[in-house]
């Protein structure tokens, strides 16, 4: 490392380093300076706005954060970023999202979730229909999604390990990308021939060699829908691996209610694996009860809210506000909604608000204060989300953190005149007003362009190609029925929602 960091102070030699070594090289330290930070105080346990003050980041690392007025000795060759102005914020984390999907943008706008497992899930045609390469640009262009809008740890539950090749072109496409991801390996019961003793071997294949052992951005996971449908037996082969395999993170789907979906807490602490050194993440936990939440708490797991995915898809979240010490934010399918975690924040605030509003409301009283604010939504989206990572060091700027910075430019017309950095933020932002984004270190975005490698456009021309093929393939295949029983023998059935219509007479239709 050291002959690396004599060299680095050339930015010539610095980039060819990078092309060569992506993960270990480094380019020269970076001062953003004179701006306003979002910080976090662990006294008050809230965010901290620090005015005027700069940020030095050497490697992948803060190594510094100090008042502007203070006169330092900055290291030789540190490039200096004006900040005046500027809000500076920990990168956004979103704790569920499955990156592959991209291709399906725009084309399942009004779906429901029963019409999303028979079309757009993993047990669909997809298996047949997704090439590797349809996997990597999807994924790719889906990472960058998030990192134009300042989102620079994602957690995917990659649901697309239809095959060795598809599964590494997924993860090969989060280390190319620079992004934080935990790249959790779906392990399912298919029918195209892929065997569960097939995705395990190679699930440990990638653990043990796979692009991602020398990254410092990415790491494999487990992703593992099956806890509560597979035998006991079954279970316990994937939890002695992850267990054995010390993997970085477990992740499953957590619904209940008709759905189905029994994963919880509860399930995974009677098969020995909450408890352990291992994060867990479940998604939706709509149905969770007290027992699962206290069990969240008295073993620091994480419940990975989705707000916009719950209300589209009608999963509902009647709990979460009452687990939110134990939870952080999520985008899951992007391809029916954006990937920007501060909309989330938002619509998670707002929604909030109205529901304990209401509690106060149906006894017919006034409600003097306002239940939720903007910093409690901020800290959801940046540092519950490194803590549901067991990651102190990402979601905050402090000197010792990774070195994941999103800077807004607070001059917009939709922005101008703020005081309070965090409402700016979680209120008045958009992704347009993200100026720049580092991920360890490295610029992702800068003077409002991703800066993701000179082949971006044909990465663009790639995807485009691919999602043109598969949209058509999909338009050509008929809607499900989804007539009778919602599973068979569960004695749950189908049934209409009233359709909404804002023109008198039979209107609009979709
Ligand atoms: C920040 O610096 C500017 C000019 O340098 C000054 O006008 C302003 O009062 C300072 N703000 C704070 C909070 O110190
Ligand atoms: C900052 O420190 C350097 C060297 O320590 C000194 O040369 C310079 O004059 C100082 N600048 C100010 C504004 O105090
Ligand atoms: C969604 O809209 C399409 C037309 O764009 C329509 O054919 C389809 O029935 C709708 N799907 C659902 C689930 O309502
Ligand atoms: C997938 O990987 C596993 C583990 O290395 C290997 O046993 C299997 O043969 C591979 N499948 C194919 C089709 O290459
Ligand atoms: C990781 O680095 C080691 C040593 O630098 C090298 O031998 C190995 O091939 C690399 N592995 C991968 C998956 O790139
Ligand atoms: C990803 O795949 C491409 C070819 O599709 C290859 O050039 C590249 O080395 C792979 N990257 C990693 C990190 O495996
Ligand atoms: C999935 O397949 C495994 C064997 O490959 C079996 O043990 C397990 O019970 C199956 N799960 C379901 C839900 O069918
Ligand atoms: C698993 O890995 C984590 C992170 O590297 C480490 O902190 C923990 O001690 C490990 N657990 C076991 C049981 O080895
Ligand atoms: C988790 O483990 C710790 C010690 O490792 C123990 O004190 C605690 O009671 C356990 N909690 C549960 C819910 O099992
Ligand atoms: C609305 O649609 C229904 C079913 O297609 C039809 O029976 C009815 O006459 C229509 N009503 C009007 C006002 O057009
Ligand atoms: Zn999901």
């Amino acid at each position: 490392m050291g002959a690396l960091t004599f060299l680095s102070s050339s930015l010539a030699v610095c980039q060819l380093l990078l092309l060569l070594l992506p993960s270990i090289a480094r380019c020269a330290d970076t001062l953003f300076e004179g701006g306003t930070v979002i910080s976090f105080d662990d006294a008050t346990q809230n965010v901290q706005v620090l005015y005027n003050t700069s940020i030095l980041v050497s490697g992948n690392e803060i190594t510094s954060i100090f008042p502007q007025s203070r006169n330092i000795t900055l290291p030789p060759g540190t490039e200096i970023i004006p900040s005046e102005g500027k809000i500076l914020s920990p990168g956004f984390v979103d704790t569920h999202r499955h990156l592959w999907q991209t291709a399906f943008r725009t084309i399942a706008s009004n779906t429901s979730l029963a019409e999303y497992f028979s079309r757009y899930g993993e047990f669909t045609q997809v298996g047949t229909v997704y090439s590797a390469d349809d996997i990597y640009y999807g994924q790719l262009t889906g990472i960058y999604e998030s990192l134009n809008a300042g989102v620079t740890s994602i957690l995917d539950h990659a649901h697309h390990t239809w095959s060795n090749d598809t599964a590494l072109a997924g993860l090969n496409a989060s280390v190319e990308s620079g992004a934080r991801v935990w790249w959790c390996y779906a392990i399912h019961n298919l029918t195209n021939g892929y065997s569960r003793e097939e995705q395990l071997a190679y699930f440990q294949d990638l653990l043990e060699d796979g692009p991602s052992r020398n990254s410092s951005t990415v790491e494999v996971g487990l992703a593992y829908d099956m806890l509560s449908l597979d035998t006991p037996p079954a279970v316990q082969t994937v939890v002695d691996l992850a267990i054995q395999q010390n993997v970085s993170l477990i992740t499953m789907h957590t619904l209940g209610g008709p759905w189905g979906y029994l994963n919880g807490p509860t399930l995974a602490n009677s098969y020995g694996i909450l408890n352990t050194t291992i994060p867990i993440v479940f998604s939706h936990g709509s149905y969770l009860s007290v027992e699962d939440v206290q069990l969240l708490r008295s073993t620091n797991q994480y419940l990975s809210i989705t707000p916009e995915s719950e209300m589209h898809y009608g999963h509902t979240h009647p709990i979460s506000h009452l687990a939110q010490d134990q939870a952080a934010l999520g985008i899951d399918t992007h391809f029916t909604f954006s990937a920007d975690i501060i909309t989330q924040a938002r619509l998670w605030l707002q929604v909030t608000r109205r529901l304990l509003y209401q509690q106060v409301l149906e006894n017919w009283r006034i409600p003097r204060n306002n239940p939720m604010s903007v910093n409690q939504a901020f800290l959801l989206a940046t540092r519950s989300g490194g803590l549901a990572l067991r990651r102190p060091d990402i979601g905050v700027l402090r000197e010792g953190a990774k070195a994941d910075i999103v800077v807004f430019d607070g001059s917009s017309p939709n922005m101008l005149g703020w005081a309070d950095p965090v409402a700016a933020v979680v209120l008045h932002s958009n992704v347009g007003d993200v100026q720049h984004v580092m991920v360890d270190g490295v610029f992702k975005k800068r003077d409002f362009r991703l800066t993701v490698g000179d082949d971006y456009a044909e990465v663009q021309q790639r995807f485009l190609a691919s999602a043109r093929r598969i949209q058509a393939i999909w338009e050509e295949t008929p809607l499900p029925g989804l007539q009778g029983e919602f599973q068979s023998g569960s004695g749950i059935y189908y049934a209409d929602a009233m359709t909404a219509d804002v023109v008198r007479g039979n209107g609009t239709g979709y």
